[in-house]
C-alpha cells in the first residue's frame, strides 16, 4: 500500500519534439508510466495540444516562440530550434512551477533527446531529468560516435563498407541521409549531436527499442551510452493488452478516416491487402508518387494508401477512376488497426522508426521506401537484418520505378521468400511483445524507474 501511495506522489512530465513521429511514442511512454501509478503529464506546444486525447495523462501547453504553426511559421530548422531552445526552457520551467506547491510536484522531465536544454531546466528545479531517444539504438551508436569523435566526418569506408563496432557493415545507401550528404539539413545534423552533449549528466537515458531486437548495437556502446531500453512504444492493445483499451497512442495532427478504412478492409480478404504509408514529413516527388501509383495499380493487389491532404494533387490524373474499387486513398488512418487487421498483407513504408516498431509489432511483411534521416539505417535493417521484408532499388535518380514496386510487392505477397519473412515476422512479434510484458526487458526497466521515482518521493517528503 505504502509503496502505492508513493508512487501517485511522483509526478513525471513528458516533453516531445512536437512531430507526430516524435509524440506518439513519448506519449505512450506517460501512459505506461501512469498505468504503473505515476501522474503523467504531457508538456506540448499550443498548436498540438488540441490534438491530444489520452486517458490518464495530463496535458500542458509550452511555448517554441511560434504558437500558432510551430515549425511551418519559423521557416528554418535552425531558427525553429533556436526559438524552441529560448521559449520551450521558460515556458517548461513555469509548468514545473505551477505544480510546486500542489500534492504532485513534478518529479522528473523525460524530454525528447533533440531537447537537451530540458535537461538544464530539470537541474534548476532539483529535479530528475531523462532523455528519451525516439529512434533506434542503431542510429544512435552512431551519432554517439561522431559526437565524440570515435567516428569522423567525412565518413571512411572499408570495401565500400562503414564499420561501426556493434552493428553490420553500412553501405552509403543505408546511412542516414544527413551522413549521405551533410551538406543537406546541417541545422539537423548539429541537433543530432548535440544531443548527447549532456547525456552524461541525464539521470537516465531511455531507448525506444528492445534488448533482444538490438543486443549487439546496445552492448558495444553502453560504457558511453548506457540507454535503458523501453520498447516498444506502441499502444498496448496490440502488445500486451495490460492498458485497458489503450488501442491509439491518443495523438493525430490529421482526423483519421478510422470507420471508412474498417468498412473497406472488411471487404477484403485475408492477407490480400498491401497498406502503403509514408509517416507524417517526408514529401515525395510528383515522379516518385506517379512511380508508386502505377506500380501499386499493375500489382494487382488492392490497396490502402495514406497521402496526407498537401499531398493529393501528385497523384496520376484519373488515378482514382483507374482503380476503383480496390483501392481506398486516404488522407490519414489509424495505422495500428489498419496493420493489426487480417486484410491486411504488406505495409509498403517510409521505415520512419515508429512506422517500422509498429510493422514488426504486428508481424507484417514490409516494403521499404527509405526517403530522409534514419529511414535508410532502419530499411537496411528490415531487409537484411530482421529479415521481415524487402527494399526497392532505386535507379541512377534515385527514383524506385513501377517494375520494382511490383517485382517487392510479389516478393513479400507470394514470391519465394515470402513464408521465411513471414515467419520472421511472426517471431519478431512474438519477441517485441516479451520484452513489454510482465517480467520481459523493456518492462523491468520501466518498473526499477518507476520505483525509483516512488523512493524520491519519499526523500522530498522527508526532507519537507
Ligand atoms: C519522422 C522521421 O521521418 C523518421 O525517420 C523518424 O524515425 C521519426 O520521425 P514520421 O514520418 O513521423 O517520422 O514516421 P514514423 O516514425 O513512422 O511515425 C509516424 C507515426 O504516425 C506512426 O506512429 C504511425 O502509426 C502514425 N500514422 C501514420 C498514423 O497514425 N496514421 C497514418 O495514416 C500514418
Amino acid at each position: 500500500m505504502k509503496m502505492e501511495a508513493e508512487q501517485r506522489r511522483a509526478h513525471v512530465v513528458v516533453l516531445p519534439y512536437p512531430s507526430q513521429g516524435h509524440i506518439n511514442p513519448l506519449l505512450q511512454f506517460a501512459k505506461r508510466l501512469a498505468s504503473k501509478g505515476l501522474k503523467a503529464t504531457l508538456a506540448t506546444t499550443h498548436y498540438t495540444v488540441k490534438s491530444i486525447h489520452a486517458p490518464n495523462v495530463g496535458v500542458e501547453p509550452i511555448s517554441d516562440g511560434f504558437d500558432e504553426k510551430g515549425f511551418a511559421q519559423a521557416g528554418s530548422e535552425a531558427v525553429f530550434l533556436q526559438s524552441f531552445e529560448e521559449h520551450g526552457s521558460r515556458t517548461l520551467s513555469e509548468v514545473i512551477e505551477k505544480y510546486s506547491s500542489t500534492d504532485a510536484p513534478v518529479t522528473c522531465v523525460v524530454y525528447d533527446s533533440f531537447f537537451p536544454w530540458a535537461l538544464n531546466v530539470a537541474k534548476q528545479h532539483g529535479i530528475f531529468g531523462a532523455a528519451f531517444f525516439t529512434n533506434s539504438v542503431a542510429i544512435s551508436n552512431i551519432f554517439y560516435r561522431l559526437h565524440c569523435g570515435l567516428l569522423k566526418l567525412p565518413l571512411e569506408f572499408h570495401d565500400e563498407a562503414l564499420l561501426v563496432p556493434g552493428l553490420p557493415p553500412l553501405n552509403s545507401r543505408d546511412l542516414p541521409s544527413f551522413l549521405q550528404s551533410p551538406g543537406t539539413y546541417p541545422a539537423y545534423l548539429a541537433m543530432k549531436l548535440r544531443q548527447f552533449t549532456n547525456t552524461d549528466k541525464a539521470d537516465w537515458i531511455f531507448g525506444n527499442s528492445f534488448e533482444a531486437l538490438e543486443y549487439e548495437e546496445a552492448k558495444s556502446i553502453s560504457d558511453l551510452w548506457p540507454a535503458k531500453l523501453i520498447g516498444p512504444m506502441v499502444p498496448s492493445t496490440y502488445l500486451d493488452c495490460r492498458i485497458d483499451k489503450d488501442d491509439t497512442y491518443g495523438a493525430s495532427l490529421w482526423k483519421p478516416l478510422n470507420i471508412e478504412c474498417a468498412h473497406w478492409l472488411e471487404t477484403k480478404p485475408p492477407k490480400s491487402v498491401v497498406y502503403v504509408s509514408f509517416g507524417s514529413m517526408i514529401s515525395l516527388t510528383a515522379e516518385q508518387m506517379e512511380e508508386i501509383a502505377w506500380g501499386l495499380k499493375e500489382s494487382g493487389f488492392p490497396f490502402l494508401w495514406v497521402v496526407r491532404p498537401s499531398e493529393l494533387d501528385k497523384l496520376p490524373q484519373g488515378f482514382g477512376e483507374f482503380v476503383q474499387e480496390k483501392v481506398m486513398i486516404a488522407t490519414w488512418c489509424n495505422q495500428l488497426e489498419v496493420l493489426a487487421h487480417r486484410a491486411t498483407g504488406c505495409f509498403m513504408t517510409h521505415c520512419g522508426w515508429n512506422s517500422t516498431l509498429e510493422g514488426l509489432s504486428a508481424g507484417v511483411p514490409m516494403v521499404g521506401v527509405p526517403r530522409f534521416a534514419d529511414q535508410f539505417t532502419n530499411a537496411k535493417y528490415v531487409e537484411e537484418i530482421w529479415g521481415v521484408g524487402v527494399r526497392p532499388k532505386e535507379d541512377e535518380e534515385g527514383v524506385v520505378r513501377r517494375e520494382e514496386v511490383v517485382k517487392c510487392l510479389n516478393e513479400v505477397m507470394r514470391g519465394d521468400r515470402s513464408d521465411e519473412i513471414e515467419r520472421n515476422g511472426r517471431k519478431w512479434m512474438e519477441l517485441a511483445k516479451e520484452a513489454i510484458s510482465e517480467g520481459g526487458s523493456s518492462d523491468r526497466c520501466i518498473n526499477e524507474f518507476v520505483e525509483h521515482l516512488a523512493s524520491h518521493g519519499e526523500e522530498r517528503r522527508q526532507v519537507d
